[in-house]
């Protein structure tokens, strides 16, 4: 079996970058990780990837004059290490339609929201304001729009009463451990096909939960 060669790029702490590391460590993952790259030189995810032996780069996009300058030296890398596929990880930059029609059907994010609902930032703040009772996570191809693209994974995790940005973000984030390598698995092994905006497939399968206040 030939392994798809990924790169995560990060921009911070990096924990889906670590799921995906761990998912791929075995041998029978079909996609193993090429290339840990940052737009941040220090990127706590940066220095765990390079302590793991991984290939690892920093293209620090302060130095550059433009978004596409700064693309360009990543595309470059990018060719260096062979990468077939790229996984965005909590990657903090606006990329540009040339970057992203380069990798079109190529590229994954993820999203820590139930999208389309809640594109952006702050989305567990905005969840908690609108007083909405499910919230999750999405692993989607990524298009020009942002955080916008086929919906390859979701995760629904409720909201409680208790519930802060932090906590709620908290159970969201378990969820985007989960589902990550769950669909770099599913695009990485040919499991699943894009119709327009719908990725099908036999492996996709979720469980609808209905949530309501708990009056006990
Ligand atoms: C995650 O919540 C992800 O959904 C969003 O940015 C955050 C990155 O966290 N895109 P980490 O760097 O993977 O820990």
């Amino acid at each position: 079996m030939r392994r798809l060669r990924t790169a995560i790029l990060i921009s911070g702490r990096g924990s889906n970058m670590d799921a995906l590391i761990e998912a791929a460590r075995s041998p029978e993952f079909p996609a193993e990780i090429a290339l840990v790259l940052s737009n941040r030189p220090d990127a706590p995810g940066l220095a765990r990837a390079k302590a793991m032996g991984l290939a690892t780069a920093a293209v620090d996009h302060k130095i550059y004059a433009g978004r596409e300058e700064f693309e360009r030296s990543m595309q470059i890398l990018l060719e260096t290490y062979r990468v077939d596929f790229i996984c965005l990880a909590g990657f903090m930059r606006l990329l540009t339609p040339w970057f992203i029609g380069a990798w079109s059907g190529r590229m994954l994010n993820i999203h820590p929201a139930l999208l389309p609902s809640y594109r952006g930032l702050h989305t567990h703040e905005r969840a908690l304001e609108d007083g909405v009772k499910i919230h999750g996570c999405t692993v989607h191809f990524v298009v020009p729009q942002m955080d916008e693209g086929p919906i390859v994974a979701q995760a629904a995790v409720p909201v409680l009463d208790e519930d802060t940005p932090e906590s709620l973000g908290e159970r969201v984030l378990e969820q985007e451990h989960r589902i990550y390598p769950l669909a770099l698995r599913l695009v990485a092994s040919g499991a699943v096909r894009v119709e327009g905006n719908r990725v099908l497939g036999a492996a996709t399968r979720a469980s609808a939960p209905l949530l309501a206040p708990d009056t006990d």
